[in-house]
């Protein structure tokens, strides 16, 4: 459906060769079709070299919109020509629009180079020169992906991409186009799209939850009440048990406990049923739901037996969007409660049991739960597996709820186990020989990538591991049908067509097309399996446990500081003696962070404990503390937050925002962790291994290093990690000393 012009690639091609690359005639690219296997083309270069490239391809979307424009009714009138181009105005204003802009461009020097070797920070590094052309090319255009009319091109790009994240993630998938009205063989299919953010993809999960929660109820209220449905009192549905009854003769626990994919067939067969048009029970149930007639109204009126306020359950390292959404639905912020969480920072299991036994007891709706598929604070990977499990027996109590995997961090994560694209084959498949190192996932984690299909909804945000500019969230639903408990346009009777859009189907209205384009083109070249992203993103697990185990080995380097990790190295975590802790940093230090990755590689004892180290992800998640000059650890917590904190300051750009001056030597970023939301079990242990004595509820300052940067081992001139580490330990030295003078 999407046409490239071949004409203008190859002459791209041809001309990249020869102006740039100074190639012979003979060598002249032929176009095949193929992809590139250079991770170093897609990205910028960390001087910008690779822009030379872009600025070429750039011309290319800019000559390319001029010939539409051109040939669209070429006869037309023109508000310009060469006349009015030579005019003084005209050159005055063009002058004054050169001034100005580079004006905007030195203020936007001070923007932070997030494209840095340096930045080991936010969850934010450069982005991929496809994701930014992309975007380019698009921008031209003005598309808006609220309606298909609007952006005839740029919709068709997001059901695409669309679809194209369901199946990164796992979901099955229908042609383009088709709706689930017109499913094959009965299948469920997923359906995904493109949004602003994750915060807007976790609150259109959570928006669908809730609606699906009580949709029962306004199928139960509307057949009671719309002389439409008048004929359709014998209605039958299927309850967790495998029971068909009544709809009409359930009770109220049992209406907001029904089946999900039960739920999401009904308006259909209700339609086939009783022959009548699915558009006049779609509108007749829509006068009865949570949409329409607002929480209050469902609750007291329809929901009599239901005594308590239903709530969403979600790991306590859940992102804020939670709160802000349940606040935004009306569920209330309150009603979102936090499930704490164990040493790793992963939800407790224990404790998300013996929530929902209270659920159950007390007969309180559960709306959804959320499962953390790569937190960005502690790198936690929550076990999904285990979660999905536990629903499981609680179906067989009678009680159901959604599952949300929020994978807006770690969704591209899964490109790791997902092999080449049949279809793309050509795409990274001869990664060069200098290829980095890819390190596969752990296999606690792989064990929760393999269920996330299983989740019946999940964030996935191209703008963040995927390396496409701002803004690209993206949510994805297991069952295409969730999406029109959310939508205000009965997708059928929209313009006559069938599923003409994206846009009726999200909290958002006008939305850049150029948004879907970039993440369309960015998967076009770097494709979503292990090819391609899943390589970029080894890459990253590997980078990111070499810093990890050079940080941890500056506590036996006669620091006047330690660190404490929030995964301990393994000696530690099990408790060994301290000989035997000592042992293993050493080893840590000998023939893990001291060799090249080729050694290490080679080394197979060393290996095998390196993928053991640190937490489930890219992030790494410490603490600083000191020692007093007597040796022994300082055990005051106010003073491991002013370390921690002042440590912040000093590698982060926000010390004084705007200011160009203010360059520091690194970028890292940070949080804290509350006793009330994380829970004794992580705070204890951290307290006890920080070596605090005091301040029991203060919360816990800690430094935050993602690793984006899948070149941070492996840079032309070597690794880079030596340098961080020489960065490190000078600043937070000076810090040290700094706090120990009480300055
Ligand atoms: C797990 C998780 N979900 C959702 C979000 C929200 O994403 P966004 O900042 O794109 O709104 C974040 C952001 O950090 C996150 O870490």
């Amino acid at each position: 459906m999407l046409h490239t012009d071949k004409k203008h690639a190859i002459e791209f091609a041809n001309k990249l060769l020869q102006t740039h690359l100074k190639q012979p005639d003979e060598t002249r690219i032929k176009l095949k079709g193929s992809g590139a296997d250079s991770i170093e083309a897609m990205f910028p270069g960390t001087r910008g070299d690779n822009f030379i490239y872009m600025q070429e391809l750039m011309l290319l979307a800019l000559q390319g919109n001029i010939d539409s424009r051109k040939n669209y009714f070429p006869n037309d009138p023109d508000y310009l020509d060469k006349d009015i181009q030579k005019s003084k105005p005209f050159i005055d204003t063009m002058v004054m629009m050169g001034l100005e802009y580079d004006n905007l461009i030195n203020e936007l020097k001070g923007s932070g180079a997030f494209f840095s070797m340096r930045t080991i920070g936010h969850m934010l590094w450069d982005t991929t020169l496809p994701g930014i052309l992309g975007y380019f090319a698009a921008l031209l255009y003005n598309q808006n992906n609220v309606a298909a009319e609007a952006s005839p091109v740029t919709t068709i790009m997001e059901m695409y991409v669309g679809n194209e994240l369901c199946k990164l993630l796992g979901y099955k998938i229908n042609p383009i186009g088709a709706s689930d009205f017109q499913l094959l063989d009965n299948q469920v299919t997923g359906w995904g799209h493109i949004t602003c953010d994750g915060s807007v993809a976790n609150l259109e999960g959570l928006w669908m939850a809730r609606n699906l929660k009580f949709y029962p109820v306004s199928v139960k209220a509307a057949i009671e009440n719309d002389s439409v449905l008048a004929n359709c009192k014998s209605f039958q549905v299927t309850l967790l048990d495998g029971k068909s009854v009544s709809l009409l003769a359930l009770d109220d626990w049992a209406l907001v406990n029904l089946p999900i994919d039960e739920i999401l067939k009904i308006p259909n067969k209700i339609a086939a049923q009783y022959q009548i048009d699915i558009t006049t029970v779609s509108n007749a149930i829509a006068n009865f739901t949570v949409q329409n007639i607002g929480y209050h109204d469902i609750l007291s009126k329809y929901l009599p037996g239901i005594l308590n306020t239903p709530v969403s359950l979600c790991s306590a390292t859940r992102h804020y969007s939670w709160p802000k959404g349940a606040a935004i639905l009306g569920i209330g912020a309150a009603n979102m409660i936090s499930i704490p969480v164990d040493k790793k920072a992963r939800m407790d299991l224990t404790a998300f049991t013996a929530m929902l036994d209270n659920c159950l007891q007390k007969k309180i709706p559960v709306m959804n739960v959320v499962a953390i598929i790569g937190t960005t604070e502690e790198s936690a990977v929550d076990p999904l597996k285990d979660v999905l499990a536990i629903r499981e027996t609680y179906r067989k109590k009678g009680m159901e709820f959604a599952i949300h995997a929020d994978a807006a961090w770690g969704g591209y994560y899964k490109t790791m186990l997902n092999s080449s694209d049949e279809s793309n084959p050509a795409f990274f498949k001869h990664i060069s020989e200098k290829a980095m190192m890819a390190l596969p996932m752990s296999a606690y984690v792989t064990e929760q990538y393999k269920v996330l299909q299983l989740a019946d909804s999940i964030t996935i945000d191209p703008h963040k591991s995927g390396y496409v500019p701002y803004p690209a969230g993206g949510l994805c639903y297991r069952n295409s049908a969730m999406r029109n408990l959310v939508s205000f346009t009965a997708p059928v009777v929209y313009h006559g067509g069938v599923d003409p859009t994206v846009g009726v189907y999200g909290v958002e209205g006008s939305k850049p097309g150029a948004a879907a384009s970039a993440v369309y083109f960015s998967h076009k070249m770097i494709r979503p399996n292990t090819d391609g992203y899943g390589k970029i993103s080894g890459d990253c697990y590997f980078n990111a446990k070499r810093l990890y185990a050079a940080l941890v080995c500056l506590n036996i380097a006669q620091q006047p500081f330690f660190i404490v990790p929030l995964v301990p190295i393994p000696a530690i975590e099990q408790r060994q003696n301290p000989a035997d802790v000592q042992k293993q940093y050493e080893f840590i230090r000998d023939r893990i962070v001291n060799v090249s990755n080729e050694t290490l590689i080679a080394d197979t004892e060393a290996f095998a404990l390196f993928k053991e180290l640190g937490g489930d992800q890219t992030i790494i998640t410490y603490m600083y503390n000191f020692y007093n000059n007597d040796n022994s650890v300082n055990s005051d917590m106010a003073k491991v937050n002013a370390l921690n904190d002042a440590i912040y300051r000093a590698f982060s750009f926000s010390d004084k925002p705007g200011d160009t001056e203010h360059i520091p030597e690194i970028v890292v970023t940070s949080s804290s962790f509350t006793r009330g939301n994380y829970g004794n079990v992580l705070m204890d242990d951290l307290r006890t291994r920080l070596g605090v004595t005091n301040g029991y509820d203060d919360s816990i300052n800690f430094i935050i290093s993602t690793i984006m940067n899948p070149w941070l081992t492996n840079t032309v001139q070597g690794s880079f990690i030596p340098s961080l580490i020489e960065i490190i330990t000078r600043n937070v030295n000076a810090i040290v000393t700094k706090i120990k003078s009480g300055q």
